[in-house]
């Protein structure tokens, strides 16, 4: 069979391998994809936002299955299209993915299905946001309603941080228009970590656990970013938390979506934080993480796509995962999140060690060499028999390329690190 994966990012490349290793598929399309997977798909000259062009591909190809990688078109319901043109297509219809383009939307979901997570309220106006900053005090967190691509999020660690990010998203509008409601939160305070279930209606197949870095810096520092780094398994989050969130979030919101006649088809995600009181989703997303892809599909035994088939019809699966860890590093263009340059040279991007593999994402080949094209570049994932290992394989791999006006994280699991120290 034919498989479609719509999407360009690293994320997308991590689908792409895993769909061309399936003794099913024959040919991979990526639209519209990067020059980085080009061996590993064919490229297909449509952005991820031309939904009827991208049905009209898929119908013309015959296409079997489509992957939808990113949010925007789910939002924009490129579901929908494909399923009424009679096209099978994993990912939400536009009302599921609502549980992501909508914090309010996921936030009253929670709030009427009891599914822990923190105390919010929605404000669309600034002076009555303010007011509840200064009731409530710091820490406190702003997000904006709409989608920000991960960076609209302020964890105010005073007031002043606090009711200068109301300003900013409110008054300025930094996020236009996805700023104009915001969402003020509880601070939940524990450790993080990325839960990802295949969906299909009210049946929820999980898949390991993987834990980002979000912040721009080492030691968790610096702004928020759509993700510096992921790893699995995540030693310090036991099994016991796992089944319990599996329980009381993924299950409870995979039903409540159904409900609401919101039915989900895809990969469900909750960013979950473990705290004294369990585990609380601090956001669902309606798609796989970036850079969690990177680092969980790697470690499936299962082929990829008979799993997708499988859970569309709700059969019984039994997913395999590999005991090895992995460990990803994103690679970003110095000012990601904020303002940077692209065009830096990266080389040939050949020399990869062993076990390491090299997620494209804001890459493109010049005279057959490859030069940045984005904030986050590629994502270096490594695995090895310990997360100590494959850590190391990735650093070693990341080192090769040349690191002219890009950075990374040089402490991407961390927190794993710590806890086994302990
Ligand atoms: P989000 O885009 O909602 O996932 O938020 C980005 C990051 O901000 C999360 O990964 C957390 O590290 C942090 N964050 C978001 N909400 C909270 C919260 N209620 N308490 C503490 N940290 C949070
Ligand atoms: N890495 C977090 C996300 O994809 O939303």
């Amino acid at each position: 069979m034919k498989v479609l994966v719509i999407g360009k990012g690293g994320r997308e490349h991590a689908i792409v391998k895993k769909a061309s290793e399936s003794r099913l598929v024959t040919k991979v399309f990526a639209a519209p994809g990067n020059e980085g997977m080009g061996d590993a798909a064919e490229l297909v000259d449509l952005q991820e936002t031309q939904i009827g062009e991208l049905a009209g591909f898929a119908k013309k190809e015959e296409i079997a299955l489509t992957i939808v990688g990113p949010e925007v078109p789910l939002m924009n319901g490129i579901a929908n299209v494909f399923r009424k043109e009679g096209l099978a297509i994993f990912g939400p219809s536009q009302a599921a993915a609502q549980i992501e383009g909508s914090k309010q939307f996921a936030k009253d979901l929670m709030k009427k299905y009891s599914i822990p997570t923190a105390k919010y309220e929605v404000f669309e106006n600034l002076s009555d946001a303010k007011r509840y900053v200064e009731k409530h005090g710091a820490p406190i967190v702003i997000k904006a309603d709409g989608l920000a691509a991960g960076k609209g999020v302020v964890v105010a660690m005073t007031e002043k941080e606090a009711l200068d990010c109301l300003h900013e998203f409110m008054e300025d509008k930094v996020f236009g228009e996805a700023g104009s409601a915001v969402v003020i939160e509880e601070y939940l305070e524990g450790e993080e970590f990325s839960l990802m279930a295949f969906v299909q209606e009210e049946k929820v197949y999980p898949m390991v656990i993987a834990q980002d870095h979000k912040r721009a810096l080492e030691g968790d520092l610096g702004p928020n970013t759509g993700g510096m780094g992921a790893y699995s398994p995540v030693p310090q989050i036991p099994e016991a938390v796992v089944q319990h969130a599996i329980d009381t979030v993924l299950n409870p919101a995979a039903k409540a979506l159904v409900q609401e006649e919101a039915a989900f088809t895809g990969i469900l995600y909750a960013g979950l934080m473990l705290t004294k009181e369990g585990p609380k989703v601090i956001e669902f997303n309606a798609r796989f993480g970036d850079p969690e892809a990177q680092a969980v599909l790697p470690r499936m035994k299962s082929d990829f796509i008979e799993v997708l088939l499988s859970v569309m019809k709700k059969e019984e699966v039994d997913i395999q995962w590999k005991k090895e860890a992995v460990v990803g590093v994103v690679l970003a263009s110095a000012g990601y999140p904020g303002q940077y340059e692209t065009g830096t040279d990266l080389g040939t991007l050949q020399d990869v060690p062993e076990n390491a593999m090299i997620y494209h994402s804001g890459t493109r080949k010049a005279e057959g060499r490859y030069v940045t094209n984005g904030g986050r570049i590629l994502t270096v994932s490594a695995e090895g028999e310990t997360l100590e290992q494959a850590r190391k394989i990735a650093y070693d791999a990341i080192r090769r390329i040349p690191a002219n006006g890009v950075f990374y994280r040089k402490d991407i699991g961390h927190r794993a690190f710590i806890a086994a120290k302990k």
